[in-house]
């Protein structure tokens, strides 16, 4: 095959940031995506119906003429959210789910939930009204292996929170480990997991042998190789369950290479090609649209797009790096020659 048609994808997780960040990276998401859910993680965080409002505003401004883009709104759930205003703005249909941080678990999570019991109120009436609830994954106790922390997570929190409110639907974000796979595959159509491009392709040895390279230092952080295997696996087998949220995750390389060096990995710009060529890899290319275009769109309740986007076999080229006013970002290397590119 040398050219494939897809309904237009969308990205069930974004980081965009805000200011000079966000001008920066929204028109590489724009360029590919319809639709993304969008992470509430700013500083200060996004919490109210008001916040997200002027939130979206924000993004809406900063898109270049000409593009368009539809970003999907989240609330960041804290132990002082209004299950009221939650309600109100999923009324209003300004938000799509709310996101919820254990803790202290990764990058601008300090404001997110460590007593499970002040956000239940919230939980039941997001189980009332169908507004799914965003899971970041990881138990956070420093007393459990960082490579642990989402197998633990399932048993301690999820699988709990899961069983105290039936109905809720619930997307495991960023899935890393085959604990989560398994999980996912035995669940009713009330859990979705999101899968990111980079954890279908590196495993932690990319991270830490021969040299450690923080541009592949993320959270989750990338497991076993095993455990990449049973990604690829869910994410090209056609499950429904299973759908891309790319987690693309900006950071100045400044901030990257920092000695306390920030999470996250920034693939908006390639995930495209790299999903081809990892879905034509596994002879699995059949199933690529499921998996980018139309099992997120399912468990949302959301229409397919309308509008397609084309890939053909010709090697693209991305600049290793994107500038933006805060400096640059390093695009994410999958090690390997593209092959796909986004006509
Ligand atoms: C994300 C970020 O930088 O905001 N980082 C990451 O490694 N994925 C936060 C997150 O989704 O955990
Ligand atoms: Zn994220």
């Amino acid at each position: 095959m040398t050219t494939i048609t897809l309904a237009r994808p969308d990205d069930w997780h974004l980081h965009l940031r805000d200011g000079a960040m966000m001008r920066a990276v929204l028109p590489h998401s724009a360029a590919h995506f319809a639709r993304a859910i969008i992470m509430p993680n700013l500083v200060p965080p996004v919490v109210t119906s008001a916040q997200a409002k002027a939130y979206r505003d924000r993004i809406m401004a900063a898109l270049p003429e000409g593009m368009s883009f539809e970003p999907l709104m989240t609330l960041y759930l804290t132990e002082d959210t209004d299950p009221n205003d939650v309600a109100a703005a999923h009324a209003s249909g300004l938000v799509k789910a709310v996101k919820l941080y254990p803790a202290g678990a990764t990058t601008n999570s300090a404001s997110g939930v460590a007593n499970f019991d002040a956000v239940r109120p919230t939980l039941e009436r997001m189980a009332e009204i169908g507004l799914p609830l965003c899971v970041h994954g990881e138990v956070t106790d420093h007393d459990i292996d960082i490579f642990d922390r989402e197998a633990v997570f399932i048993d301690r929190v999820l699988d709990p929170i899961r069983r105290a409110t039936p109905g809720l639907r619930v997307v495991m974000e960023h899935i890393t480990t085959s604990n989560a796979v398994d999980y996912a595959r035995a669940q009713d159509g009330t859990l979705g997991a999101t899968i990111t491009t980079h954890h279908l392709v590196i495993n932690r040895n990319h991270i830490l042998a021969g040299g450690i390279k923080p541009h592949y230092y993320c959270l989750p952080v990338a497991k076993r190789e095993e455990h990449r295997l049973a990604l690829r696996n869910a994410a090209t087998s056609g499950a429904a369950r299973f759908f891309l949220g790319t987690d693309s995750a900006p950071h100045t390389d400044a901030n990257k290479l920092l000695p306390c060096g920030c999470a996250g990995c920034f693939t908006a710009p390639n995930t495209m090609s790299i999903l081809a060529q990892v879905f034509e890899e596994d002879g699995a290319l059949d199933k690529l649209e499921g998996f980018t275009s139309k099992n997120g769109p399912a468990f949302y309740g959301l229409p397919v797009n309308t509008s397609t986007i084309t890939l053909t076999k010709i090697p693209p080229t991305f600049p290793p790096h994107v500038d933006s006013d805060d400096g640059p970002v390093t695009v994410f290397d999958p090690g390997f020659d593209l092959t796909w590119s986004v006509q």
